[in-house]
């Protein structure tokens, strides 16, 4: 593991056998100043957090789990709700390079292989009144098959990395491949190359989605991304419609 991060631009890694959430864990060392570019992977959570206060499983020796504290710039803070989507963007962008996977993002950060999840973000920003401290971009990647969960416990089909490459896969190689692609996409994070990509690899696009949120569902045929990260449906009236990122729900209609 440290062999293969050696070359990436870390300020510490925190390897852990095992830990609750390796997004708390990044929180607690954010609050206690930890630096932009920490690093927090574990082998096995016992607490993970999915979105919307769903459980993540990362039973040990199967998964990728990490975190990282970020200290965001004053033009990144502008665009902070793109850092979810440049988590998706970096593993679709590592897949893609490392294993020459079809890797496609549902909006706005899930990432698909044969349009079933293989990777979950969950990117969490942590404010002082209106300054922001520091925001912690966990991913989790299933890549053996002992990560992916039971088909009753999904709510969306799941995959792992080694069921759609067929061979056993170094967890670190691939670690090492999504934080370099992070790295370069974060310094270009809202340039038109980054939403361009983004949009290329949107899963999808070009059909009819049915996005469910508290106000309820909306169907429409999925267009591509606006620049801050919305979601561009066109609706069965014709009209052009933006879905603001935000608790909603995307899936295939039937
Ligand atoms: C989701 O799809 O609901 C998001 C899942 C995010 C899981 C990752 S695993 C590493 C980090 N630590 C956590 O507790 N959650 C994220």
């Amino acid at each position: 593991m440290r062999a293969a991060l050696a070359h990436l631009n870390l300020a510490v890694v925190y390897y852990l056998d095992t830990v609750g959430s390796t997004n708390d864990y990044a929180r607690q060392l954010a609050e206690s100043g930890a630096a932009d570019g920490t690093l927090v992977v574990a082998d096995e959570q016992t607490r993970g957090r999915g979105r919307l206060d769903r459980r993540w499983l990362t039973p040990a020796g199967s998964a990728l789990a990490f975190s990282l504290v970020l200290r965001p710039s004053p033009a990144e803070i502008e665009r902070v709700g793109l850092f979810a989507p440049l988590c998706g963007v970096a593993v679709c962008a590592a897949l893609r390079l490392e294993f020459g996977l079809a890797a496609e993002v549902k909006w706005p950060n899930d990432v698909l292989l044969e349009r079933r999840k293989t990777c979950g973000v969950l990117v969490e920003a942590h404010w002082l009144g209106a300054t922001l401290q520091s925001v912690i971009a966990g991913i989790g990647v299933n890549v053996a098959r002992a990560s992916v969960p039971p088909p009753g416990a999904l709510l969306f089909p799941a995959t792992c990395v080694e069921e759609q490459v067929g061979r056993p896969v170094a967890r670190e190689s691939l670690l090492a491949a999504v934080l370099a692609a992070f790295g370069s996409w974060r310094s270009r994070l809202g340039s038109p190359a980054f939403l361009e990509t983004w949009e290329s690899w949107l899963a999808f696009k070009g059909e009819m989605v049915n996005v469910e949120s508290a106000a309820g569902i909306l169907s429409g045929r999925v267009l591509g991304v606006t620049p801050d990260g919305s979601l561009r449906l066109q609706t069965a009236f014709g009209s052009e419609q933006a879905v603001s990122v935000g608790d909603v729900r995307l899936r295939p209609a039937d």
